[in-house]
């Protein structure tokens, strides 16, 4: 149990550092101009495959362990619910973004390649945001004190059940 901790806050750090990542190449996107579009088309493609693939496996894993910790955990039930439905926030946020994304690298117009980047920046700074806050959340309201407010054979069950997720 607590390697599977120590695991889900090396992924933790991944996320937020993507998520910075994603912020800066947003943002110079936006102001760096035409002479920069393709190079930083390139960096945002490649964190939002970071996104589509390891976080999206991240949030699938968690939501059997949100499910698990409300159960278990009654405490925790408020905020697991609470987790659990950002966690769909999220995705749905992460297919805004690949939408416009998708739309940008196919539009030829200047004037509207514009106004894409603009709206691609307020959606991207407000899913930054959305990460940074759960990440946070997450790890001071659950993942803190997770070890000492099992019992070792309701460890046991939860660490079978994340395992048995397909990644
Ligand atoms: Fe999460
Ligand atoms: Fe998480």
């Amino acid at each position: 149990m607590k390697k599977d901790i120590a695991v889900i806050k090396k992924h933790h750090k991944e996320i937020l550092r993507y998520a910075n990542l994603f912020y800066d190449a947003i943002t110079d996107l936006r102001f760096e101009g035409r002479a920069a579009f393709g190079k930083n088309i390139r960096a945002i493609k490649r964190i939002m495959n970071f996104f589509r693939v390891k976080f999206l496996s991240h949030l699938n894993k968690e939501d059997v362990l949100l499910s698990f910790v409300s159960r278990h955990i009654p405490k925790f039930e408020p905020m697991s619910r609470m987790l659990f439905a950002e966690h769909k926030e999220i995705r749905v946020n992460l297919e805004v973004l690949e939408f416009l994304f998708e739309g940008l690298t196919r539009e030829r117009a200047q004037n509207k390649r514009a106004q894409m980047t603009e709206k691609l920046r307020d959606r991207g700074t407000y899913f930054t945001y959305l990460l940074q806050n759960h990440v946070r959340v997450e790890e001071e309201g659950i993942y803190k004190t997770l070890n000492e407010d099992l019992h070792p054979e309701e460890k046991k069950a939860l660490v079978s059940d994340m395992k048995r997720t397909k990644l």
